[in-house]
């Protein structure tokens, strides 16, 4: 099963094993990570799923959609690694990815 690579708010990392069809959202949720509010379900509308993901795997992820374009630009945070985590369908390609829950806003 492809890895995930998950560093919380207080910098511990953890790895973890994701299976086919979720997104990095629902990994991380799913794994108990309760710092990642994902608010909204997965729907792009609420932004508490944001996370820094790896610039090593930038080209693997899928394009940015204008919605989650602007609400990253909601968030006090955002740099050039920002990504909705719920955007994110996490594939065998994406194995080894390592994404940093952003600090909340
Ligand atoms: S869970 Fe709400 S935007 Fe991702």
């Amino acid at each position: 099963m492809p890895k995930l690579i998950v560093v919380n708010r207080a910098g511990e990392e953890s790895t973890i094993d994701v299976a086919e069809g979720l997104t990095v959202m629902e990994a991380i949720r799913d794994n108990g990570f309760d710092e990642l509010l994902a608010l909204c379900g997965g729907c792009c509308s609420c932004a508490t799923c944001h996370i820094h993901v790896d610039a090593a795997f930038a080209d693997k992820l899928p394009a940015m959609s204008d919605d989650e374009n602007d609400l990253l630009d909601s968030s006090d945070h955002r740099d050039a690694t920002s990504r909705l985590s719920c955007q994110i369908a996490f594939t065998s390609d994406l194995d080894g990815l390592k994404v940093t829950i952003a600090p909340e806003d």
